[in-house]
C-alpha cells in the first residue's frame, strides 16, 4: 500500500517497530532532525486514523447557507501519506479544520486516533489537539507577540518539555532559520513565517500532521526542504501526513490523492493511478 520514497525505506528497515531518524537514508536535515528520539511507537499499518462519515458543513454567506462541504466520507489509515487537492474555494481547509477539531460540522461523524470528535468539549478538544495533532496552517497563526524560536518553543512548553528552547533552536536550524530566531513574525518574510509554522507543527512529532499548503510561498530549494521534513515525519516516525497542495511534484509523492469540488470529494487515488 504505500509506495514511492516509503515503500523504499520500509523494504530496506530490518525492524519497522525500531526505527530512527538516523537510520533512515533520508537527507542530512532528515537525520539531523529529531536525533534524541531512538524508537518509533509501534503502530499498525491497518489502524484507521482518521474516519469520516457523512460530513456536512452549512456556513453563512452574504445571509444565506452555503455548502462548503456535502456528504464527505473519509478513511485514512495510520502511517499514510493523502494529499488533498482541489480548485480555490472547494473545501479543503473546511475539510482540514473540520479533522483537527478546530469547528463542529453541521453534519456527520468524525473520528480522529480513535476519539470522536463531535460532541467533544472545548477543553477535551484541545487536550486532543495538543496530543495528538500538528497544523500547519494555510495563513500560518504565528503568535505576533512571541519571537520566532518562541512560536516553536510553545507546543514544547504547552508539554513540559524541560529542553523546549534548545529542541526549538533545532528546529528552526533544520528550517534554516537559525538566524531569525529573535525575530518577531511581523519582521518575517512569509515562506520565512511558513517555516516557523512547520517547525512548530512538528515539535512534539505529532501523530497526525495535517498541513495546508506548506510550501504556497516557498521557493523550490526552501519548499524542498520543507517537504524533505515533512516526508521524514511520515516515513521514519510514521505519523500521519495529510496534505493540502496544487503541487503535482509534490501529491505525486503522497500514497494517495484525494480531490475536492464544491465540497465534494470527486476522485480518491493511490500513487500508482488506481483507485482507492
Ligand atoms: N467562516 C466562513 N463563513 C462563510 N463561508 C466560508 C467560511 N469559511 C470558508 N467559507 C467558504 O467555504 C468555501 C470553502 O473554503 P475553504 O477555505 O475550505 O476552501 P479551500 O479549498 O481551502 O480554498 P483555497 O485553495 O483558496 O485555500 C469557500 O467558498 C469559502 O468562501
Ligand atoms: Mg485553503
Amino acid at each position: 500500500m504505500n509506495r514511492g520514497i516509503s515503500r523504499r525505506f520500509f523494504q530496506s528497515a530490518p525492524d519497522k517497530s525500531n526505527l530512527s531518524l538516523e537510520a533512515a537514508s533520508g537527507s542530512d536535515a532528515d537525520r539531523r532532525l529529531f536525533r534524541q528520539q531512538r524508537i518509533l511507537p509501534v503502530c499498525s499499518m491497518d489502524r484507521v486514523m482518521i474516519s469520516v462519515r457523512g460530513l456536512g458543513m452549512r456556513l453563512e454567506s452574504g445571509g444565506r447557507p452555503v455548502d462548503v462541504l456535502t456528504g464527505v466520507s473519509l478513511e485514512v489509515p495510520a502511517r499514510q501519506f493523502l494529499a488533498v487537492a482541489g480548485p480555490s474555494g472547494s473545501g479543503k481547509s473546511t475539510l482540514l479544520g473540520l479533522i483537527a477539531g478546530l469547528d463542529q460540522p453541521t453534519t456527520g461523524r468524525i473520528v480522529v486516533n480513535g476519539v470522536e470528535l463531535t460532541g467533544l468539549g472545548e477543553d477535551a478538544l484541545a487536550r486532543f489537539r495538543g496530543d495528538t495533532i500538528g497544523y500547519v496552517f494555510q495563513s500560518f497563526h504565528l503568535i505576533p507577540t512571541l519571537t520566532a524560536l518562541e512560536n516553536v518553543a510553545v507546543p514544547l512548553e504547552l508539554a513540559a518539555d524541560p529542553d523546549a528552547l534548545e529542541r526549538a533552536q533545532a528546529l528552526l536550524r533544520e528550517v534554516g532559520l537559525e538566524e531569525r530566531a529573535h525575530h518577531y513574525p511581523v519582521q518575517l518574510s512569509g515562506g520565512e513565517q511558513q517555516r516557523v509554522a512547520v517547525a512548530r507543527a512538528v515539535a512534539r512529532r505529532p501523530t497526525l500532521l495535517l498541513a495546508d499548503e506548506p510550501t504556497g510561498n516557498l521557493d523550490s530549494a526552501t519548499g524542498k526542504q520543507i517537504i524533505d521534513l515533512l516526508v521524514a515525519l511520515n516515513h521514519n516516525l510514521g505519523s500521519t501526513l495529510v496534505l493540502v497542495t496544487h503541487d503535482p511534484a509534490l501529491a505525486a509523492l503522497a500514497d494517495r490523492m484525494i480531490t475536492l469540488r464544491d465540497g465534494r470529494i470527486v476522485s480518491d487515488e493511490t500513487g500508482n493511478g488506481g483507485a482507492a
